[in-house]
């Protein structure tokens, strides 16, 4: 009998878990004798004359390459993807074909889902989650039907048919790679609010997450003063008379800001560029700055000259963009795990002869976390849309400006044990490390090269 081989590729932004769900991908194909073969750098791979590909299990054997523990992707990513509507298609159809792929699984978030529409057409295609932005799933299972397209509105807009949600009525509870990110922003935060706090100032500082706020959610665990998501339009004025107030209090503010954040007649806040990606994503850049020259253009009545004396006012207001930082790094055991276990569930998926469906993480208060499935249709919206899930609004406390009751029973699930004992072996151990000192750095992509091969 023929073994079954299957492709796997990494698309979109990287996140710390993609070689965590590669490792529990190729693990699941070892058990079930299945070749699994990593396409070089996305959809870009399938749309060259030749195709670059690794075997990632020689022999039904795990390639030493791929360590869980590191972030990143083995494989290279892209935001390269398939146009459906243009001969890029054929194209891919003969590489598929060339390749005798019984079914591809694409890691991605929602590009990834998109362009993988077409190429299901093709051949078998399972995404795999991941996004440090949590923005792939639903807040609940209609909730697309619930996007409607008002005739004046340029975009369709979400009218939320459920004021209070249940932790289980959420679909793909947590994607991989989130909470390295929230970590990531957490530890920042901690940092910063110390050099606010010595030197009396207001620390603006800006996290990713486009036009979804669960990154900014999760900074709530350094406690900062006040928290901006990009789903509840910016007010100033409250926000300038409750800095004010604190600051006479305590002598410095923590403001966090996600990256989307907008106005209140919906003009983002920062920089935005088009990006070519299929979600028709926004590159974000500036909120922070931008905010923090808002507020310190209202606040020009001596505040901080009377509690800094002697130094400048425009020093007063700092901002941070902690950046690409967050997707970077050793991933946490949250994700790592959970990274894992999707893969090996969209590998079951495939072998199981399933197509067009997405593998997802669930939660349940009497059983915890779990993975399960759904058909990626149930994500589009009536006009075939797949949108960025948004922070319900039953997460966010709007007039406090922080995480709400809910948004408190929403993150422990996910971080209570989110850090592993080895997480912080690892951190003492080789942090500093002797070696670290004389040895150069040794790329993945250098020993991935020896490998590629090109069909
Ligand atoms: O989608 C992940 C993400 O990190 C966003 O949070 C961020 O806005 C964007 O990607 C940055 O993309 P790039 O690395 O292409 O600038």
């Amino acid at each position: 009998m023929k073994r079954k081989r299957i492709g796997v590729l990494t698309a979109g932004g990287d996140t710390p878990a993609l070689n965590a769900t590669i490792y529990g991908i190729v693990e699941e194909a070892n058990r079930r004798d299945t070749e699994v073969l990593g396409l070089i750098r996305g959809y870009a791979s399938l749309l060259g004359d030749k195709v670059p590909t690794v075997l990632l299990n020689p022999l039904f054997s795990t390639i030493p390459e791929i360590d869980p523990c590191v972030g990143g992707t083995i494989l290279g990513s892209s935001r390269t993807y398939v146009d459906p509507e243009s001969t890029e298609l054929h194209t891919v159809r003969r590489n598929l074909e060339r390749l005798q792929l019984d079914g591809l699984i694409c890691i991605g978030g929602d590009g990834t889902i998109n362009a993988m529409q077409a190429l299901a057409e093709i051949t078998p295609c399972v995404l795999a989650p991941k996004t440090i932005d949590n923005d792939l799933g639903l807040n609940y299972a209609g909730e697309p039907n619930d996007w409607t397209r008002p005739e004046a509105a340029a975009d369709a807009v979400l009218q939320n048919s459920r004021g209070r949600i249940g932790l289980d009525d959420i679909v793909n509870y947590a994607t991989p790679g989130f909470a390295t990110a929230v970590f990531v922003v957490v530890q920042s935060i901690d940092r910063i609010r110390t050099t606010a706090e010595s030197h009396r100032r207001v620390a603006v500082v800006e996290v990713m997450g486009r036009q979804s706020g669960y990154i900014a959610l999760g900074a709530a665990y350094a406690q900062p003063d006040f928290i901006l998501i990009p789903e509840v339009a910016l007010n100033l004025d409250d926000l300038e008379y409750r800095v004010r107030h604190l600051y006479e209090i305590q002598h410095h503010v923590v403001i966090v800001v996600g990256e989307g954040v907008r106005m209140a007649d919906g003009s983002e806040l920062g920089a935005t560029e088009k990006t070519y990606d299929p979600a028709g994503n926004i590159r974000y850049s500036g909120a922070g700055d931008a905010l923090a020259d808002l507020l310190q253009g209202r606040i020009q009545d001596g505040l901080f000259e009377r509690i800094r004396t002697g130094e400048p006012t425009g020093s007063a207001f700092f901002t941070r963009k902690i950046g690409h930082t967050q997707r970077g790094g050793r991933p946490i055991q949250f994700d790592r795990y959970y990274g894992a276990q999707i893969g090996g569930k969209a590998m079951q998926l495939i072998a199981d002869g399933n197509n067009n469906q997405a593998a997802t993480l669930q939660y349940s208060g009497t059983s915890g976390f779990e993975v399960s499935s759904l058909t990626a249709n149930r994500l589009r919206d009536p006009w075939g849309e797949i949108h960025a899930r948004r922070v319900h609004p039953s997460l966010y406390d709007a007039e406090r400006m922080q995480l709400s009751q809910f948004g408190r029973e929403y993150l422990q699930p996910i971080f209570t044990d989110a850090i592993g004992w080895d997480d912080v072996e690892f951190m003492r151990a080789e942090t500093f490390s002797p070696g670290n000192l004389t040895n150069c750095f040794q790329s993945v992509n250098v020993d991935i090269r020896k490998r590629i091969r090109l069909s």
